[in-house]
């Protein structure tokens, strides 16, 4: 099982664009350490490596908007925040549990839901915003 990339999750922002393929493949690294049975060590390596890339690619993400005034900053922020702290619990519970079903459906709700519907819904919208005060 790996997370695919579709042409319909495409901004149309080369940085952001790039960036949430980046981060899909972050998130499969962390699938295919649990699927392998690497060690927890391992595992949460992975998974600390998805996590920070995720807080750099929001931090480029909010930058942006910030410089062309988008109107939702705020509310998309807190989307970011939401899902930062969900991967920060899903690294802590594989921390203490290891990888097991439960928290593999975890990630792949988080990236096939959560990410990539916020891809979908919110950062197609930030994409056309910067486009348009280029
Ligand atoms: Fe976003």
């Amino acid at each position: 099982m790996a997370f695919k990339w579709k042409d319909s999750l495409t901004t149309g922002n080369t940085v952001i664009d790039n960036q949430h393929k980046e981060l899909v493949d972050a998130a499969n690294e962390l699938l295919k350490a649990c699927s392998e049975g690497k060690g927890r060590e391992e595992i949460v390596k992975t998974g600390r490596f998805l996590l920070n890339y995720t807080k750099k690619h929001f931090g480029d993400e909010e930058k942006l908007q910030m410089k062309s005034n988008y109107p939702d900053y705020n509310n998309h922020k807190k989307l970011h925040e939401f899902f930062v702290q969900e991967v920060k619990n899903l690294v802590s519970d594989l921390e203490t549990q290891g990888p097991n079903v439960a928290l593999v459906g975890r990630i792949n709700n988080l990236i096939s839901g959560w990410f990539f519907s916020h891809i979908s819904r919110e950062d197609v919208k930030v994409a056309a915003h910067v486009k348009s005060n280029s």
